[in-house]
C-alpha cells in the first residue's frame, strides 16, 4: 500500500501520540477532591517522561457541571474548580516548554442553559439572540414539533412556559442546542476558536461534531425497522428511530470547510489540528469528514476499536476498512476508549489490554491514549447513591453510565492514590486495586503496563516505520493472530499480535530472520527465524525484519 508519509512532510499530530486528560479526575492540587489545572501542571514532567506528544483536555470552561463541563456557560473562561486563565496560560507555556502540544475540547453543538446567550434567548421571543437556539412552535395539540429524541432519553424538545415555544436539546434539557444556521452563532463560535488559538492552543477536539446541523425542515425521523441498534451500543428508545434528520446533516461539511480555513490561517504560524468526535460507523461517511479536498477535519475520530469484537480477524477487518475508506493523504487515527466508554482493561481483560496497547501504538495513524490506560486502570463500580453521570441518572441500570471510567487517576499507594489529600473525599471513588495499580509502583516494575507503554512510545518515536510508515497486513497466519508490516523506506517492522490465551505458531519463511525489539511481556529481545515464530499466550511482538536491520 502506498500510504507512506515522509518525516519531513508530517505534522506533529501525525507523528505524535495524543494523551486525553479528564481534568476532574487527573490530579487535585487544591484539596477539594476534584482535579485542577495546577494538578495537570504538576504532572507535565510525568507526561514528558512517559513520552506522549500532546494533551487533550476535556472541558475546563465555566459550567454548572450538569454534564461535568460539556454544559458550558462561558466558552472563553476557566471554571474556578479548575483554575483561571492565568493558570491556563502557565499550563500552555509549560507544556510547550516541555515539547507538549495542547488540544482543547470545543463544544459547538450546545451550551449550558445558564450560558448568557441562552438566558438572553429564552428571555423573550423578540430578543435578538432568540434565533441563536432552535425555538419552535408546538403542534396544534401542544405537543413537540417533531419526534426527535434526546440521546439520554425522552423528547429532544423542552417546553418553555414563559415564551410558549419548545427548544431543542440533543442531550440534557439543561444543554440547549445552538442554531448553527444563524450566521451570528457561527461568527461567535469562530471567535471562540480565535480566542484559544491566540492563547497558543494547538488544536480542537470538537464535541458531538456530527450534530451541529439538523434538517432545516425538522422532519420526523423514520422508525428503525430492524431490531438493530443505531449506534454501537444499545441506547434504549433512541434506537427506535433512524436518525436521518437530527444528526449527520450534509450541511455540516460547509461549516467544517470554513472552520478549516480559520485553522489554516493560524497554521501559518504553527500547525493546528481539528479532531471531530464522530459516532459514525459507516466508514465512507466517516471519511467524508476529511473533506473532498482534505479541506475539513484533520481527523474525524475513529471509534471502531471501541466496539469491534476483540478477535484478530475482526480487528484486522476494521483496520483494513479504515485504510480502504481513506482517500490519499487522509491520515488515520484510533481510539480504544475514553471518558465515555468502558476502559479497555475492563472490556478485554488486563492481558489483552497489553495487546490492545501494542496495536494502538503500532498502527498507522494517530493514537489517542486515555489517562490511566497506561497503568491498566479498570472501570470502578459506582453504587447508585454515588452516581454523578446524567446519562446514568436518566436511564439507570442500562449500563450507559460513564462514572466507572472516570474514577480518579492512581498516582501512588497512599490513601486516595495520590489523587487528592488523604483527608479529602474524591469526587468519585478510587479503584480498590490502587495500592498495586498506580504510577509510582509501576515505575519501579520493569514488566509493568506503564513500562510497556513507555517503551512502546519510545520505540514509536524513534522508528519512522512505526510512526509514519505504510501498513500492510500479512495473510496466512493463525486466525487468533493479527500480523502486519509497517515500512518506511528500507526500514521494516513486523507487528505480530496474539489475541488468544493460547500459544500460537506463525510461519513466515519468506521473511527470513528478524529481531524482536519488544514483546508485550517485556522479557525478550532476541533474534528469531520468522519461518517459526512462537508467540506465547497474550503476547505481541514488534520485530525488526531482516531487510530492516541496517536501519
Ligand atoms: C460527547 C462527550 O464526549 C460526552 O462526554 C458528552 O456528554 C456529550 N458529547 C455531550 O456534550
Amino acid at each position: 500500500m502506498q500510504n507512506n508519509l515522509q518525516h519531513q512532510q508530517a505534522d506533529w499530530w501525525q507523528q505524535g501520540v495524543i494523551y486525553q486528560i479528564y481534568p476532574r479526575s487527573f490530579k487535585d492540587n487544591n484539596g477539594d477532591g476534584i482535579g485542577d489545572l495546577p494538578g495537570i501542571i504538576a504532572k507535565l514532567d510525568y507526561l514528558t517522561w512517559l513520552g506522549v506528544d500532546a494533551i487533550w483536555l476535556s472541558p475546563i470552561y465555566p459550567s454548572p457541571m450538569v454534564d461535568f463541563g460539556y454544559d458550558v456557560s462561558d466558552f472563553t473562561g476557566i471554571d474556578p474548580i479548575f483554575g483561571d486563565l492565568t493558570t491556563f496560560d502557565a499550563l500552555v507555556a509549560q507544556a510547550h516548554h516541555s515539547g507538549l502540544k495542547v488540544i482543547m475540547d470545543y463544544v459547538p453543538n450546545h451550551t449550558s442553559d445558564q450560558h448568557p446567550w441562552f438566558l438572553a434567548s429564552r428571555s423573550s421571543r423578540q430578543h435578538p439572540k432568540r434565533d441563536w437556539y432552535v425555538w419552535v412552535e408546538p403542534k396544534p395539540d401542544g405537543s413537540p414539533p417533531n419526534n426527535w429524541l434526546g440521546s439520554w432519553g425522552g423528547s429532544a424538545w423542552e417546553w418553555d412556559a414563559t415564551t410558549h415555544q419548545y427548544y431543542l436539546h440533543s442531550y440534557h434539557k439543561a444543554m440547549p442546542d445552538l442554531n448553527w444556521r444563524n450566521p451570528a452563532v457561527k461568527d461567535a463560535m469562530f471567535d471562540v476558536v480565535r480566542f484559544w488559538f491566540d492563547r497558543g492552543v494547538d488544536g480542537l477536539r470538537i464535541d458531538s461534531a456530527q450534530r451541529i446541523m439538523k434538517d432545516p425542515h425538522l422532519r420526523d425521523n423514520p422508525p428503525n425497522p430492524t431490531p438493530k441498534v443505531t449506534s454501537y451500543k444499545l441506547l434504549g428508545d433512541y434506537d427506535s428511530q433512524l436518525h436521518l434528520y437530527d444528526r449527520s446533516h450534509a450541511d455540516n461539511h460547509a461549516v467544517y470547510r470554513e472552520l478549516r480555513q480559520l485553522l489554516d490561517s493560524y497554521s501559518l504560524q504553527s500547525p493546528r489540528v481539528a479532531l471531530g468526535e464522530m459516532h459514525i460507523f459507516d466508514w465512507q461517511e466517516w471519511a467524508s469528514y476529511y473533506g473532498q479536498q482534505l479541506d475539513e477535519l484533520h481527523m474525524p475520530l475513529n471509534f471502531g476499536l471501541v466496539y469491534v469484537p476483540w478477535k484478530a480477524s475482526a480487528v484486522r477487518q476494521h483496520v483494513d476498512a479504515i485504510e480502504t475508506a481513506l482517500r490519499p493523504g487522509a491520515w488515520p487515527n484510533y481510539v480504544l476508549d475514553n471518558h465515555d466508554e468502558p476502559r479497555i482493561t475492563s472490556r478485554i481483560g488486563p492481558e489483552q489490554a497489553r495487546i490492545a496497547l501494542m496495536l494502538l501504538l503500532t498502527l498507522r495513524g494517530t493514537p489517542t491514549l486515555y489517562n490511566g490506560d497506561e497503568i491498566g486502570m479498570h472501570n470502578v463500580e459506582i453504587p447508585p447513591q454515588l452516581v454523578h453521570d446524567p446519562w446514568e441518572k436518566s436511564l439507570p441500570g442500562m449500563g450507559l453510565g460513564r462514572d466507572p471510567e472516570r474514577s480518579p487517576m492512581q498516582w501512588d499507594a497512599g490513601h486516595n492514590a495520590g489523587f487528592c489529600p488523604p483527608t479529602v473525599k474524591p469526587w468519585l471513588p478510587i479503584a480498590d486495586d490502587y495500592q498495586q495499580v498506580n504510577v509510582a509502583a509501576q515505575r519501579e516494575d520493569r514488566h509493568s503496563m506503564l513500562a510497556l507503554t513507555r517503551a512502546l512510545l519510545q520505540l514509536r518515536r524513534t522508528t519512522p516505520a512505526l510512526s509514519l510508515g505504510n501498513y500492510a497486513p500479512i495473510a496466512g497466519v493463525p486466525e487468533e493472530c493479527f500480523v502486519y508490516v509497517r515500512q518506511s523506506g528500507e526500514q521494516r517492522r513486523l507487528v505480530a499480535l496474539n489475541f488468544s490465551g493460547s500459544e500460537q505458531h506463525i510461519h513466515l519463511p519468506a521473511l527470513g530472520n528478524g529481531f524482536i525489539r519488544i514483546s508485550t511481556h517485556l522479557d525478550r529481545e532476541e533474534s528469531v527465524d520468522l519461518a517459526s515464530l512462537h508467540l506465547r499466550s497474550d503476547e505481541g511482538c514488534v520485530i525488526e525484519s531482516a531487510d530492516g536491520q541496517t536501519n
